[in-house]
């Protein structure tokens, strides 16, 4: 869809690769294992402090044994790990390949047509059973992809669609909606069937975090969304997960998550979880400061534009006419860094890069690089 229609960038597999998704290849498929491990990966969007290295360590350890084993076929074992850290029911989660294998069943068993505001993360519209199905609210750049909870509602309602979905933190832009503003958005959404909302980057977004995990069975239509990728730092694990105080959905959901569908490394990361609760705590907090201090470095640098954000990661936009995809390009050639050209995202245009947080040594190299390339 929106790789179709983006113009075709210079020959080469490297530009190839990039436009034929609307998410970034990633570092292994385009310069191969060899060279990946020389380059500074910041598209790359999950905490560097967590697991800890002890845990990898004993994940290393079990990994004969875990590879020679069939996973559970009980989901709840695993469920009740993750609800003793989330501090919820057990029950009202569902634990996913990844939050992308979730958000698949969802808009097949949940979804007739639901509002997305773009730019978006993608698989929210690619995976619908028909992509017309996904009613776009295209957000302004002039006002910088800004997400007015008000002004959405309003024109959710006059479409009289019965489902929607919020992303927060926003992804690609980072923007972030405090509790109360969401809470007071759920009270007014209450007359729609279904309201999904991604918290796949909260735990970044404040201390106490601010996610609506502990409010959520107030609220019958709401389905919470998240990935571990993120925030665990485990994208090659494949989990997320999904929670609701409405059981109904819920079951919905289960009759098609289909047998192990988590792997026995995953299910062992999670029963980790419980005791290493507070290194991951430790890490998050340690890593919202490192994003912070990108934060402001990047809004020191006078080519670029600099989008607030509650996320992991940053968004700006280079100013001068420079393309995202030409900046990319010279990062990876002359500084062995990769970040994310957001071209190919619907609703985005040619000058905007995200990148993510690799921890204050590394992101003190790419402010660095920046400061050359976009002064
Ligand atoms: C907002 C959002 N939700 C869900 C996902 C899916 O993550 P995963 O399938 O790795 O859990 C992503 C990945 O980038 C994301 O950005």
């Amino acid at each position: 869809m929106e790789s179709k229609t983006q113009a075709a960038p210079a020959s080469g597999p490297r530009a190839h690769l990039f436009y034929e998704t609307s998410h970034s290849p990633s570092l292994v498929d385009l310069v191969g294992y060899e060279r990946a491990r020389d380059i500074i990966d910041f598209c790359f969007i999950a905490n560097p402090y967590y697991p800890t290295p002890a845990m990898l360590e004993d994940l290393q350890r079990q990994l004969p044994n875990l590879i020679k084993s069939y996973p559970s076929g009980s989901a709840l074992l695993s469920q009740k790990n993750l609800a003793e850290v989330l501090r919820v029911n057990p029950e009202n989660l569902i634990i996913g390949n990844g939050a992308s294998e979730l958000i698949v069943l969802i808009n097949m068993c949940l979804i007739d047509r639901i509002a997305v505001p773009v730019p978006t993360f993608g698989e929210y519209i690619e995976k619908l059973r028909d992509q017309r199905d996904a009613e776009l609210y295209f957000l302004d750049p002039a006002d910088r992809y800004t997400l007015r909870l008000d002004d959405y509602l309003s024109w959710v309602h006059r479409r009289a669609l019965k489902s929607l979905l919020v992303i927060n933190p926003g992804n690609p832009t980072g923007q972030s909606i405090s509790l109360d503003e969401m809470v007071d958005f759920l009270h007014r959404t209450a007359d729609l069937e279904l309201v999904i909302v991604d918290e796949s980057f909260i735990d970044f977004a404040g201390d106490p975090i601010p996610s609506l995990l502990p409010l959520a069975e107030r609220f019958s239509n709401v389905l919470i969304v998240r990935s571990m990728s993120k925030h665990c730092g485990v994208p090659g694990l494949r989990l997320g997960y999904c929670y609701s105080g409405n059981l109904y959905v819920l079951n919905r959901l289960r009759r098609f998550v289909p047998t192990w569908n988590l792997n026995t490394v995953a299910q062992y990361f999670l029963s980790l979880l419980p005791a290493t609760d507070g290194a991951y705590h430790e890490g998050r907090r340690r890593l919202m400061g490192d994003v912070r201090w990108l934060q402001a470095a990047l809004e020191s640098i006078s080519g670029i534009e600099v989008y607030p954000t509650g996320a992991n990661f940053v968004l700006f936009k280079i100013k001068g006419g420079m393309t995202a995809a030409e900046l990319q390009g010279r990062l990876l050639d002359e500084h062995q860094m990769y970040v994310r050209d957001c071209a190919n995202k619907l609703g985005m245009d040619c000058f905007h890069v995200r990148v993510a947080s690799q921890g204050r040594d590394k992101d003190e190299r790419l402010v660095e690089a920046l400061r050359a390339l976009v002064p």
